[in-house]
């Protein structure tokens, strides 16, 4: 049995979150693999009622829980997300884009992650007031540098892709921040002989990601380059309705879309809520290899094959080129998986 703690947010959340507990409780059903699902409160609304975005109660119970689910909350993002990214040590934060057939990519053979150091950078949030300036400390420590690094080479080690790492940064401004985010990942490059290893400018990177976004594998960047960078990429492949995330510590892992709260098609019913349901994915491939169970791993395969079949098959939200509801889309997977 595991235990879910999942953060229901705001805007469209509570619609993405119906779905992913409506397929979880499936999977329950279907493949006797059980989960204790504890919906919490944070984010917009729930600042507006208790007072603070992110509850000692919901941290507690996140704590306690074996993996966390969060869907999208609204302006209060930096107060619940990035606290919790913090709190809980999660310094990877996985983003990946993938062209699948029938969905809107660029070209039909991009397949890259985007590794974004989760803990430092300008969001850490050390912003003050000096007169009539404002000033924001950037935050780049070598021992972050390396952690989030290694972790990327050791993501391009077990793809079955053309194990490469592309280092993003914009040390030739930033000097000496970025220049040591360069130079700590070019060190950890040295221990990966059989990984290409090479650097690009943040600028180009941008326009790479539409020029020839083939030619990336694995990318390792910093937290906000990160952030800037996975919206892009995932718009590359189909756009942010598909687009799934992982944020990764020694001991937890928390799953969430890339994606935000969304308001402008809240309570529609035409979200789509397949970022969602592919973050669960990355739950089950993460809880798989650390508790070693093989069902959690045979579950995500599915869940995912499921998504992009019903996808190729036509059935899709107004987002990818569909008229589906979210209701019917997530009732269509749970009657196909
Ligand atoms: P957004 O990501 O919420 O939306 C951008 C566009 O993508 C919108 O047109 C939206 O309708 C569309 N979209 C996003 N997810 C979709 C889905 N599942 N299905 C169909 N269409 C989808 O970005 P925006 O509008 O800049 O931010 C809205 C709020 O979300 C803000 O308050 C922001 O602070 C918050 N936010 C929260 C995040 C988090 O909780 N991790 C991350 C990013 C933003």
């Amino acid at each position: 049995m595991y235990k879910i703690s999942l953060i229901t947010g705001d805007g469209i959340g509570p619609e993405i979150s119906d779905s992913a507990v409506s397929v979880l409780n499936t999977i329950n059903e279907k493949y006797d693999l059980k989960f204790e699902i504890t919906k919490l409160l944070a984010g917009d609304k729930t600042l507006e009622v208790t007072g603070k975005a992110l509850p000692d109660e919901t941290i507690n119970i996140i704590k306690d829980s074996d993996t966390c689910l969060k869907a999208p909350v609204g302006e209060s993002a930096a107060d619940v997300i990035v606290v919790l990214r913090r709190m809980l040590d999660l310094y990877a934060n996985i983003r990946p884009a993938k062209s699948y057939p029938h969905m809107p990519a660029l070209r039909d053979d991009i397949d890259m992650v985007i590794v974004r150091e989760n803990t430092e950078d300008l969001y850490r949030g050390q912003e003050f007031r000096v007169g009539d300036s404002a000033v924001a400390l950037r935050v780049i420590s070598k021992a972050a540098s390396k952690r989030i690094a290694k972790y990327a080479f050791e993501t391009a080690m077990q793809r079955d892709s053309m194990r490469k790492v592309t280092c993003v940064h914009k040390s030739n401004v930033m000097r000496v921040t970025d220049g040591l985010f360069a130079q700590s990942c070019t060190d950890v490059s040295k221990d990966y002989p059989d990984i290409t290893f090479e650097q690009m400018y943040v600028d180009a990177c941008a326009m790479n990601l539409i020029r020839q976004p083939e030619q990336f594998d694995v990318i390792v960047t910093t937290n906000l380059f990160g952030d800037i960078l996975s919206d892009e990429s995932s718009q590359v492949v189909g756009g942010l309705g598909m687009a799934p995330a992982a944020n990764i510590g020694d001991n937890f892992a928390l799953f969430e879309p890339v994606h935000g709260a969304a308001f402008d098609i809240a309570g529609q019913d035409i979200a789509n809520p397949s970022s969602f349901l592919l973050s669960i994915k990355m739950m089950f491939d993460w809880l798989g290899a650390k508790h070693n169970d093989s069902k959690c791993i045979k579950v995500g395969v599915k869940l995912e094959s499921t998504i992009f079949d019903l996808v190729k098959s036509g059935v899709k939200t107004k987002d990818i080129g569909g008229d589906v509801s979210t209701t019917e889309f997530t009732k269509q997977i749970t009657d196909n998986l």
